[in-house]
């Protein structure tokens, strides 16, 4: 068997808002290829703990490492280089620019040459973005927006995709087209670090979870595992 190297792993990380410790020594790996969804109460640190990795936040102590390089701390274009991607709570669209030119943003210097293919593939994977090319993405809808967003990230292929709660606000029937696309993204060998409130998406998605508490990592494990007893996680996470 091949030696098992972690894509991304993040060792003892600390990161303070002022005199407030938001993260108190958070430990973790993920293996390529794995989907990694990240629970916790609101205000327990899940958007603090992307925008580490992403490098909006600057950690206090500790070390992010991603495919073997050391990137903590880095200004956010170089990890973005690294081809650590992330889809935040807020959008970041242009809402001046039409739905196909906000997603040709997203490619980057790794896919370039690959802009029309993964164009296409983004308007297979929502159609409804196909008939709306053309429309400004300001006048579309939120769920619209958000697949625009997700569409974005799917342009850049990304190594490693941070999703801060892309079912935010979204309706079900919305919640379902989120679903499938990260199972696609997946297939294309993306790994991914989700934040996720709606819990039956995040466990349907899914391989492991890690739960935030009180700054650190409390709890964890294999979905699988689980067999379909989420109760006890509800519990782990809000009592
Ligand atoms: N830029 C910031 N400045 C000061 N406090 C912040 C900032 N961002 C988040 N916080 C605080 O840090 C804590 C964790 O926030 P966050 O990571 O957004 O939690 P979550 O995503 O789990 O709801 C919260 O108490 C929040 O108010
Ligand atoms: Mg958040």
């Amino acid at each position: 068997m091949a030696t098992h190297e972690a894509l991304l792993s993040v060792d003892g990380l600390h990161v303070s808002y002022g005199t407030k410790e938001v993260l108190r020594g958070i430990d973790y790996s993920i293996s390529e290829g794995e989907v990694v969804a990240v629970l916790g109460a609101n205000g327990s640190g899940k958007s603090t703990s992307l925008n580490t990795i992403s490098g909006f936040v600057a950690p206090s102590a500790g070390k992010i490492v991603f495919g073997g390089a050391d990137i903590t701390g880095h200004p956010t274009h170089k990890i973005f280089r690294h081809g650590v991607i992330q889809v935040s709570q807020a959008r970041d669209l242009f809402p001046g620019l039409t739905v196909e030119h906000n997603l040709r943003l997203g490619a980057t210097i790794r896919n370039r040459d690959q802009e029309e293919e993964y164009l296409e593939r983004v308007f297979n994977y929502f159609p409804r973005l196909s008939e709306r090319r053309g429309q400004l993405a300001r006048t579309l809808s939120g769920g619209e927006q958000q697949m625009v967003a997700l569409g974005r990230a799917v342009m850049a292929k990304p190594r490693l995709l941070l999703l801060d709660e892309p079912s935010g606000g979204l309706a079900p029937h919305f919640i379902n087209e989120i679903g499938t696309i990260i199972h696609a993204m997946k297939d294309d060998g993306a790994t991914m670090l989700m934040v996720e409130q709606n819990l039956s998406l995040a466990f349907k998605v899914a391989d492991r979870f890690i739960i935030l508490r009180d700054g650190v990592v409390s709890d964890g494990g294999f979905v699988k595992s689980l067999e379909g007893n989420h109760e006890e996680i509800v519990r782990t996470i809000y009592l």
